[in-house]
């Protein structure tokens, strides 16, 4: 067998390990639920197996759809074993959320156009046709809660309520921010007394992945100490938003959205549809705003604070998915590949870090402030490709594809030097690995 027949099987063995009938987990024991852009990312890679159970892992995602538009970031299972997680969402707390699922309040970067889209490019235009018309109605929905819940300004840029949003969940700017102003006092008493060790001890999270791989047990109270806040509201944003809690327009959900408002003008357009006139303003207007987050000072774009507008400038992987939402002028694109290939940013021997190697905040196996990720790859190649940068493409595909073939399908990768961290047999790295092996 071929180095990638070998890889493929092992990529297709880790998905039917945590296939669980009509959508897969995305790793044994730690994330047993259904998450919305694992599930995404999953379908990306599956088309190439099954192009029905591809199709089922998005329709899956449905059952979660709240009734103002929002998708969930997790559907939990509704066994006995779970209720804790389900009690600590209580998302039957809200008059939007669905009678027959419990899910989380919040939602998590809007992958699913692209989803929807990538299965579509397997299917002759007919049966193209009747699968948007499927996925169509929920789709227009999500995006346009997304502008009426999450940019109530109307200034083109949607604003995340909770780290998780982001699936990028400790990323240093929001990290930052967490440390410079959120954190709640009993968290800092208790930071000071050195209790948190104590607490660590009872992580659930850690039992199968060292605590260094995590969050740190403070981020993970005061992340604990927010969805109880949010909760507490109801998940009722305007209530949400009065206080200070957190609301960033996150630059990685904004990059992803931008390309998936590109999927679904392309989608209405196959159907023949218009989409409503206010979303296409919002859409043209969330490609101009985003040009604000650029910062010619570091020639990088940035997170930004909703309230105040302020640029936070502390470096991340995201800065390089302004590639991916394919709108950003060509010489900035140029630039962010400059960064790609400095080793001392960008590109260390197993690229791509969560965050640069020069970073104060870099820890090469710090679960997002450090490690690399094949979801965030698979992202970069595909900008890479859209800016006509196709050799740098090549190459991370062929680094992306022998991190994975040394140190198996893991959650994430020391950048430096390739080892496997973070959960085993993850999901999204299997089917990820599937699509890099199956398309050039
Ligand atoms: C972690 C990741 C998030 C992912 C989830 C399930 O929380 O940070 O992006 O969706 O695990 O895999």
């Amino acid at each position: 067998m071929s180095h990638a027949d070998d890889l493929l099987k092992q990529a297709k063995d880790v998905l039917a390990m945590n296939d669980r009938g009509n959508y897969t987990q995305p790793a044994h024991g730690l994330y047993p639920h259904q998450w919305l852009w694992d599930s995404c990312f999953i379908a990306i890679g599956l088309r190439h197996l099954d192009i029905e159970r591809a199709k089922l892992e998005l329709v899956s995602l449905l059952r979660g759809q709240w009734h103002n538009g929002m998708f969930p970031n997790i559907i939990f299972r509704d066994d006995s074993a779970y209720r804790r997680d389900r009690n600590a969402w209580r998302s039957w707390l809200s008059p939007y959320a669905p009678d027959d699922v419990t899910t989380t309040g919040i939602t998590q970067p809007p992958m699913l156009a692209e989803a929807i889209v990538q299965i579509g490019a397997k299917l002759a235009l007919p049966e193209r046709r009747s699968w948007y018309r499927l996925l169509y109605p929920s789709l227009l929905a999500y995006h346009q809660w997304l502008y009426k819940e999450r940019d109530p300004h109307g200034e083109g840029l949607v604003l995340q309520i909770h780290p998780w949003e982001t699936g990028l969940d400790n990323t240093p700017p929001w990290m930052a921010e967490l440390h410079e102003h959120l954190l709640p006092l009993w968290i800092r008493a208790i930071q000071k007394i050195k209790f948190d060790r104590v607490i660590g001890l009872f992580r659930r999270d850690t039992h199968s992945v060292p605590i260094d791989q995590r969050f740190s047990t403070v981020e993970a109270m005061a992340l604990y100490d927010i969805q109880r806040r949010l909760r507490r509201k109801g998940y009722d944003i305007s209530k949400i938003l009065d206080h200070s809690l957190f609301s960033i327009e996150d630059l990685s959900f904004n990059s992803i959205l931008i390309r998936a408002n590109t999927h679904l003008r392309d989608i209405a357009k196959t159907l023949g549809e218009e989409l409503p006139p206010e979303l296409e303003k919002s859409i043209d207007k969330t490609e101009v705003s985003y040009e604000e987050l650029w910062d010619p000072y570091s020639s990088q774009y940035y997170s930004r604070d909703f309230v105040t507008h302020r640029l936070l400038k502390v470096p991340s992987v995201a800065t390089l998915l302004g590639l991916y939402a394919g709108t950003i002028p060509k010489d900035r694109a140029e630039k962010l590949v400059r960064l790609l290939e400095n080793e001392h940013a960008f590109g260390p021997a197993y690229p791509v870090p969560s965050v640069p190697t020069n970073s104060f905040w870099f820890k090469p196996k710090g679960y997002w402030q450090g490690p690399s990720w094949v979801n965030m790859n698979w992202l970069i190649i595909d900008g890479l490709k859209r800016y006509g940068f196709n050799d740098h493409a090549a190459a991370l595909r062929d680094s992306t594809l022998e991190m994975v073939r040394k140190a198996g399908c893991s959650e994430y990768f020391d950048p430096l030097t390739g080892q496997a961290a973070g959960a085993e047999n993850f999901s999204w790295t299997a089917s990820l690995t599937i699509d890099l092996l199956k398309t050039k």
